[in-house]
């Protein structure tokens, strides 16, 4: 019948959704677990440890902290170098104005805002390279914002 006909076209139509979504996120060899934000003074990015020297920091095993600065118009640092199969925190945070940290092809995105910490732990699975690009506009520099992610 008809009814059944449907039925049937909605469940593929559901499967297919779900087959899209864990490809975008597991395909890839990235998986996002978990996100949040932290306040901090623009005046103290300077005196901040973390944000003093931008780098990736073994914290466990398989276990790495990103702290990642944002301005005008570069990512630091740059490469950022992750290894497979790890579990890695990014802090990232803005000197000067609102950019963003996207990688490209990845749901790890986030507004960065000048005094504030944005916070992401992400799964990176398998080897391969990713650009890294601000999305939100920051000045003449903008669409020249690039910096890359590679996972060895
Ligand atoms: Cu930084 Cu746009």
């Amino acid at each position: 019948t008809y009814e059944r006909l449907w039925i049937v076209g909605a469940m593929v139509l559901i499967v297919g959704f779900i087959a899209t979504i864990t490809y975008g996120s597991v395909g890839l060899g990235i998986t996002m677990i978990d996100d949040e934000e932290e306040t901090l003074a623009p005046d103290e990015i300077g005196e901040d440890e973390r944000f003093a020297d931008p780098r990736v920091e073994q914290v466990g095993e398989d276990e790495y902290a990103a702290y990642v600065v944002a301005q005008t118009f570069v990512f630091q640092p740059d490469p950022i170098e992750i290894p497979a199969d790890s579990e890695v925190t990014f802090y990232v945070t803005s000197r000067d104005v609102i950019h963003s940290f996207t990688v490209v092809g990845t749901n790890t995105n986030t507004m960065v805002i000048p005094g504030e910490v944005a916070t992401m732990t992400v799964e990176f699975d398998e080897p391969g390279e990713y650009g890294v690009i601000c999305n939100e506009y920051c000045g003449a520099g903008h669409h020249d914002m690039e910096g890359e992610l590679t996972v060895v």
